[in-house]
């Protein structure tokens, strides 16, 4: 079978001490892995059966930053984060302890994995994607996550009217996203044809954003709704 064309480059970088310890201690109690099949997200989180908290997944986050902040603001909300890189989830991992935080599940394999694996069809309020690696060679753009494939797996996990957004600060990436999502099947671009929304206020800042802003550098939302 041919290998698939993956949106990230393995690098295993250091990890700090506390995000070791972190992965350790409590990898086992917010941690989810391949192995453990297609999930209950109900379940998953343990609140009472036939809770209607919305599931918001968020693709590739980084050092957890951002999702451990949307996680305290949103304590209605339950997060499932993933992302390959060890380092950020031992970091994410340190916030959920420092910070008390019940609502937030990780996993540390490759989205399209989880996605296709353990995601339950519709079974999702809202997908994020922040950021995501821009591989601005050409040569390098296959490796782009956005791919017409990509968001039919997507939809497929997302309830009638959820939403997948995504942001970038890379123009050129910003305006593929537009390309691939304007003819996808069953979604409708929530700002009108071939529109960028204003960054929702459910999406903090980075820092790098904030001093992106001040250089005058731009950063483009895209919110697409399946229907
Ligand atoms: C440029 S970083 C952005 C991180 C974060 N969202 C932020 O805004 O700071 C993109 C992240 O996506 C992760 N990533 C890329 N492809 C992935 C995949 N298929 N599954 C999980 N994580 C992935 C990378 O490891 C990297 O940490």
């Amino acid at each position: 079978m041919r290998r698939r064309i993956r949106s990230f480059v393995l690098r295993e970088g250091r990890l700090t001490k506390g995000q070791q310890q972190a992965l350790d201690a409590f990898f086992p109690r917010f941690g989810v892995s391949l192995s453990q099949g297609p999930l209950d997200l109900v379940n998953l989180f343990g609140r009472p059966a036939g809770s209607q908290a919305p599931k918001i997944l968020e693709i590739g986050f980084g050092n957890g930053v951002s999702l451990a902040e949307m996680a305290a603001k949103h304590p209605q909300n339950d997060y499932f984060g993933i992302e390959v890189h060890r380092p950020g989830v031992g970091n994410l991992l340190l916030q959920i302890e420092a910070q008390g935080l019940e609502n937030i599940r990780v996993s540390h394999d490759d989205a399209i994995e989880v996605l296709q694996q353990q995601i339950p069809d519709q079974g999702l309020d809202a997908v994020y994607l922040f950021f995501p690696d821009p591989w601005h060679k050409r040569k390098h753009h296959k490796r782009r996550i956005v791919q017409p494939d990509f968001v039919q797996l997507i939809r497929g996990k997302l309830k009638m009217g959820g939403v997948f957004h995504m942001a970038t600060d890379w123009q050129h990436y910003a305006q593929h996203m537009m390309n691939v999502m304007s003819v996808a099947e069953g979604f409708e671009n929530c700002a009108g044809a071939d529109q960028y929304t204003p960054r929702p206020e459910y999406r903090p800042l980075t820092k790098f954003e904030q001093r992106g802003h001040s250089l005058g550098h731009g950063v483009w939302d895209l919110v697409f709704r399946s229907i």
